[in-house]
């Protein structure tokens, strides 16, 4: 049974709300993997001379944008990208398009749960979602990685991390020293997932590895690149 508030998206969003600020000082200084692996990621993108079109990035839970729609946006290693920029915080939404208002052409903002995006088969040439697919209900992660294999055109990547360990529900009343912090996390855990996104979602992993965050953060993630089945 599962014991998650029914207002789970609900509390998820006003809590991103009200620690928006902190998150985000916070992250700026905890970027350095985040920026490893998305360079991983780019470099298995599609390159072509011209690049008339833009290459196509969905984001789920982009927060404010610090680092990877930023740098999506920026056009990295020369390569020309719109990003589709989701995130549940309307406050986090608003201070990213602040923030990569030099960017503004590059970037749409889609408010709201990710779990409510519905795209055609064939959108993107790559997806990412860095510390967000950690807030959906475990079953819901299943859901999503199924519609994120479909969403990837043929060979589309996506760069995905997950909760190492096998946690149902954990949740925490003041993340980040914060009173308004409620957070909530799950995963099935490295091996689980790995299998859930072959046998399930049908995806090539790429690269699958568990990976402890820096000194002053006590967990390790499960890092994914995984491939679209080419046509
Ligand atoms: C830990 S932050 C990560 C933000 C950013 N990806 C990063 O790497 O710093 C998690 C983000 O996921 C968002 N989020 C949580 N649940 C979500 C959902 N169901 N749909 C969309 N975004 C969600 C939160 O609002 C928050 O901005």
């Amino acid at each position: 049974m599962s014991s998650y508030p029914p207002d789970l998206k609900a509390r998820l969003k006003s809590s991103y709300d009200a620690i928006a600020p902190t998150y985000n000082a916070w992250t700026t200084a905890h970027s350095s993997l985040r920026t490893q692996y998305l360079s991983k990621l780019l470099a298995l993108l599609p390159r072509n001379e011209s690049q008339s079109t833009p290459l196509a990035v969905l984001e789920l839970g982009c927060g404010a944008g610090i680092p990877v729609t930023e740098t999506l946006a920026s056009s990295p290693d020369g390569l020309a990208i719109h990003v589709t920029a989701n995130d549940l915080s309307s406050t986090q939404i608003a201070l990213g398009q602040a923030r990569l208002a030099p960017h503004a052409d590059r970037v749409t903002w889609l408010p709201g749960d990710m779990m409510g995006l519905d795209f055609a088969d064939g959108s993107f040439d790559a997806i990412v979602a860095l510390y967000s697919v950690i807030h959906l209900p475990r079953e819901e992660q299943d859901i999503l990685m199924g519609r994120i294999a479909k969403w990837l055109k043929p060979g589309g990547v996506v760069l995905v991390n997950f909760a190492g360990e096998d946690v149902k529900e954990a949740t925490i009343e003041k993340w980040l020293g914060c009173d308004e912090g409620w957070m909530f996390w799950s995963g099935w855990g490295a091996e689980a997932t790995l299998e859930k996104i072959k046998g399930g979602a049908g995806l090539e992993v790429v690269l699958g590895e568990v990976v402890k965050e820096q000194e002053d953060v006590d967990a390790a993630f499960l890092w994914v690149i995984a491939k679209a089945p080419a046509l």
